[in-house]
């Protein structure tokens, strides 16, 4: 196996870091307040020769802050608020997509940083970071569009039954959000910037891992929106977070990653039922092999479904069941497929890298152990292959369905395979699971695919056919049942998601008073500009 240890010849020195970055302010009210407490370094997941001992290497070093500076990021966004009344809650659009199009401006201005970090902070490959930058921006793009039509939908004055009506989505108040480390930027930026366009104020803790490829874009947060309108604060989830829902001030958790917390966080609300809840949680979702299945075709896309970004990936493919016709060939050739990937270093594009997570490695061993135990066998033969925080995929067969990795998110590089006789088993279990996000399948059978595209439709959220789950393209609706998700994500159903339908109605008879206001334009939200 080829490996992760950095050696400073190997890296080519546009991917180097000019040294390490310490970070020490964080944005409350407009301001880029200096922290002098306490600070959390930051390492990498990539490691070099220190005095003869491979070391992670360390980037530097970012605020921890406490409860007190989450609590007055709180209050900012509380305030810039105003309870619906501040000047963001209630600017006209073109304000804010003027602000919108600025900040995007100033992204675009940290592409290199912002990317080069992604690989340090995360391990993720070159053509993965630049991506994940290039969609987020897109993302964004498309946002604005899309705002403007919702704006322009909400221009209009419905005649219901003689009740004249106008309807627009207004904002819902205060956001906390937390995003994940596998997509630090872009799951983040999808939430946040779309929940600000509406009209919200938001504070925003970044991930555990991926903190300091945040900090280039503070400034640009301080320049394009008002004081409070976007507070950033770093530290640890439990000293900021859990006081902040604790206060009863926080009207949308936008989260993105495990229902365990997210339910923590809920439940510390005085008032659960006020908090309308975004989630993007985990999943386990299922490739479906049917006898007739193109396994060629099958390989491929289950080599990228399940090991792109080392299985980090929500949508990433999480079990695999296989028809017993065709069990081992699949099985030869998915080992062999998996086993010529490359392991190394990000800068490399190498296909499999370190892992961020303190403890993965030995996470990933320990699901091995136990489905060994049980009587699984690793039947790849670089499966398990470790190097500094390297975890070689590593492929189970059989899989007794009293394991650990049959049940529960891995998030990692260790899949389970299972084999199946008839259907229903499969649907059996699908029923049972605590996860309902995607499911792939796989035949050359319109019929055969037909019946189970029927049958996941209602257990899932989206069913792939012949392909890996992913989320892409950012157009189409993204969500899941059980525990994988509340709400749903996309460049429009975000805008949705962050916002309620109000209307200001009359009757018919008395129709003036809309007229005075609107031809006087007296209101922003009582108005039929539309934007163009
Ligand atoms: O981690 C979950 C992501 O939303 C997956 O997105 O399918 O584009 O990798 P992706």
């Amino acid at each position: 196996m080829t490996h992760g240890l950095l050696t400073h010849d190997a890296l080519d020195p546009q991917d180097a870091l000019t040294g390490p970055i310490h970070h020490r302010t964080y944005l409350i009210n407009g301001e880029l307040r200096t922290w002098k407490g306490g600070v959390a370094d930051v390492h990498s997941p990539i490691t070099t020769l220190v005095n003869g001992v491979q070391e992670p290497v360390h980037l530097g070093s970012a605020p921890d802050l406490t409860k007190a500076e989450g609590l007055e990021a709180l209050a900012a966004a509380r305030q810039a608020y105003d309870n619906g009344r501040g000047d963001w809650a209630t600017a006209p659009a073109a304000e804010r997509i003027a602000a919108m199009e600025k900040f995007i401006d100033r992204m675009v201005e940290q592409r290199e940083l912002v990317v080069k970090l992604l690989m340090w902070e995360i391990c993720k490959r070159k053509k993965d970071a630049v991506k994940e930058f290039t969609r987020t921006v897109d993302y964004l793009r498309e946002t604005i569009i899309e705002y403007k039509q919702l704006h322009r939908e909400g221009s209009h004055i419905h005649n219901v039954e003689g009740t004249l009506a106008q309807i627009r989505r207004g904002p819902l108040g205060v956001v906390l959000c937390l995003g994940p480390f596998n997509y630090p930027l872009n799951e983040t930026f999808c939430v946040l910037l779309p929940a600000i366009l509406m009209g919200n104020t938001a504070v925003f803790k970044p991930a555990k891992y991926g903190v300091l490829l945040i900090t280039p874009l503070l400034e640009a947060f301080r320049d394009c929106f008002p004081p409070g309108v976007i507070n950033v604060v770093f530290g640890r989830g439990r000293e900021l977070a859990a006081p902040i829902m604790q206060s009863g001030h926080v009207d949308v958790l936008a989260l993105i990653g495990n229902s365990k917390s997210s339910n923590a966080l809920i439940s510390q609300h005085p008032k659960p039922n006020r908090v309308r809840q975004v989630l993007g949680l985990e999943a386990k979702n299922p490739a479906i092999i049917l006898p007739d299945a193109d396994l060629d075709l099958a390989v491929q896309q289950c080599v990228s479904g399940a090991w792109s970004f080392n299985g980090q990936r929500c949508t990433a493919l999480k079990v695999i069941y296989v028809h017993k016709y065709v069990r081992a060939e699949f099985l030869e050739k998915f080992a062999a497929a998996t086993d010529r990937l490359r392991a190394g270093l990000p800068f490399a594009d190498s296909d499999i890298t370190p892992l961020p997570e303190k403890g993965k490695v030995e996470a990933m061993q320990a699901y091995v152990d136990e489905a060994v135990e049980k009587g699984a066998k690793v039947i790849n033969e670089k499966g398990g292959q470790t190097e500094g925080a390297i975890f070689f995929p590593a492929i189970l067969f059989p899989v007794s369905r009293a394991t650990a990795i049959f049940r529960e998110e891995q998030f990692g590089p260790v899949c389970p395979v299972i084999e199946f006789e008839d259907i229903e088993e499969v649907m059996a279990d699908i029923a049972e699971s605590d996860y309902g996000q995607q499911a792939s399948v796989f035949s050359q059978n319109p019929e055969a695919m037909g019946r189970v595209i029927d049958q996941l439709v209602n257990q899932v959220c989206r069913v792939n056919l012949n392909a890996s789950c992913q989320r892409g393209p950012d157009a189409l609706p993204f969500t899941g049942r059980k525990d994988s998700a509340v709400a749903t994500l996309s460049v429009r159903a975000a805008l949705r998601s962050f916002s309620i339908r109000t209307l200001v109605a009359c009757s018919e008879g008395r129709k003036d008073m809309l007229e005075g206001v609107v031809s006087g334009r007296h209101s922003t939200f009582s108005s039929m500009d539309y934007l163009l």
